[in-house]
């Protein structure tokens, strides 16, 4: 069906087309076990004190204002992470700032975290109890005078509400946000995130994503500040605003972050290298150019815990998360591995 539509959806201009899919999955009459795969037990992971049916999640930036979450739970996915939210309401970048790269199997965003605001998303949220497992992705206000209190507000907004938060340093549309990868400015950030934690009683779980264009002298110290402050997984990576030298098509230029099938390997390796450092400290959650068993497996064997994507939900359509489960169960059974947990690592 996907297939059928997908040209008159790839004439549209990608945010219109952003728009419709955001429309049309308000009234998603399609049931949960049209998307279910054989031996989908194969894919069960605990992880963050949660059961994931699958290790297959939609990344945020899908979903900035948690409008759609159970339906794309629905389709398959094993979680979904909603946002980024930031504490006011922000329309973002002027448009056009979503750019298709066909030819690349990629895209290219500068949307600068356009969402509806915390109070209304949490209300939002509130009044549609989630069918399954529901990170929030939080950041700052573009125009905020402090950063760090905009994640703070974030965390208290919404611990009581998610499964996990995310805390996002590295999108790159957003000035000043990537520099909390600097050691002292990140330790500060999360010190302050766990005194509101401890505050308020609660043991939500604390995820960090980290972007791909970071040093990497910087892992260390990246790895060594989330192990000692209680970090519950790391999220390897957001978009890239370098990497366009390699690309085909006439709008790798655009400003924004690259994500989709240029990412894949860029993010692998990061994913190998955290690894490394992290010996199994703190687990891994892999994304950027998730769009196949095969691309899947090999972050898994690489140190990931957990999956995300976005661009190939956009090139591969709704039955992606279908798709990629029963590749992934496929490759596990030519390979003998009976838990995709068993596969963790093992190349790293
Ligand atoms: C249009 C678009 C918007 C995004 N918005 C966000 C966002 O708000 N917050 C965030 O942490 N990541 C955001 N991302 C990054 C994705 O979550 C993901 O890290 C990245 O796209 C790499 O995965 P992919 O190659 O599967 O798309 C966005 C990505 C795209 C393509």
């Amino acid at each position: 069906m996907f297939s059928i539509l997908r040209p008159f959806i790839f004439n549209l201009d990608p945010e219109t087309a952003h728009d419709l899919a955001i429309k049309s999955l308000k009234f998603n009459p399609l049931p949960s076990k049209m998307f279910k795969v054989e031996d989908e037990e194969m894919l069960n992971i605990e992880l963050l004190g949660k059961n994931f049916p699958n290790p297959i999640g939609l990344a945020a930036g899908f979903d900035k204002s948690a409008e759609v979450y159970n339906s794309l739970l629905k389709l398959g996915f094993g979680f979904v992470e909603v946002g980024t939210v930031t504490p006011l309401k922000q329309y973002g970048n002027p448009k056009p700032r979503i750019f298709r790269l066909e030819e690349d199997h990629a895209l290219i965003n500068r949307l600068g975290f356009n969402n509806d605001g915390m109070e209304v998303i949490k209300d939002r949220i509130k009044s549609n109890s989630k069918k399954g497992i529901l990170g929030i992705n939080i950041g700052p206000n573009k125009e905020t005078k402090d950063q760090k209190k905009d994640f703070c507000l974030g965390l208290k907004n919404f611990f009581e509400i998610a499964d996990y938060i995310t805390v996002n340093i590295s999108s790159p549309n957003t000035e000043g946000l990537r520099d909390f990868h600097d050691q002292q400015k990140l330790v500060d950030l999360i010190v302050s995130l766990n005194k509101i934690k401890k505050d308020n009683g609660t043991n939500i779980p604390l995820l960090l994503k980290i972007s791909p264009d970071i040093d990497r002298s910087h892992i260390p110290e990246i790895s060594d500040a989330a192990v000692k402050n209680n970090i519950s997984a790391i999220i390897l990576t957001n978009t890239t605003n370098r990497h366009r030298d390699n690309l085909k098509s006439a709008l790798k230029n655009e400003k924004g972050g690259l994500s989709g099938d240029p990412l894949n390997q860029i993010s692998t390796n990061m994913i190998k290298s955290f690894s490394r450092e992290l010996k199994g400290k703190i687990p891994i959650i892999g994304v950027g150019g998730v769009n196949s068993g095969k691309s899947a497996y090999e972050k898994i064997l690489a140190g990931a815990s957990l999956l995300q994507l976005y661009t190939s939900f956009v090139y591969r359509g709704p039955s992606a998360a279908k798709d990629i489960k029963k590749e992934l169960i496929q490759i596990l059974k030519s390979e003998g591995i009976s838990n995709i947990k068993d596969a963790i690592g093992k190349s790293s």
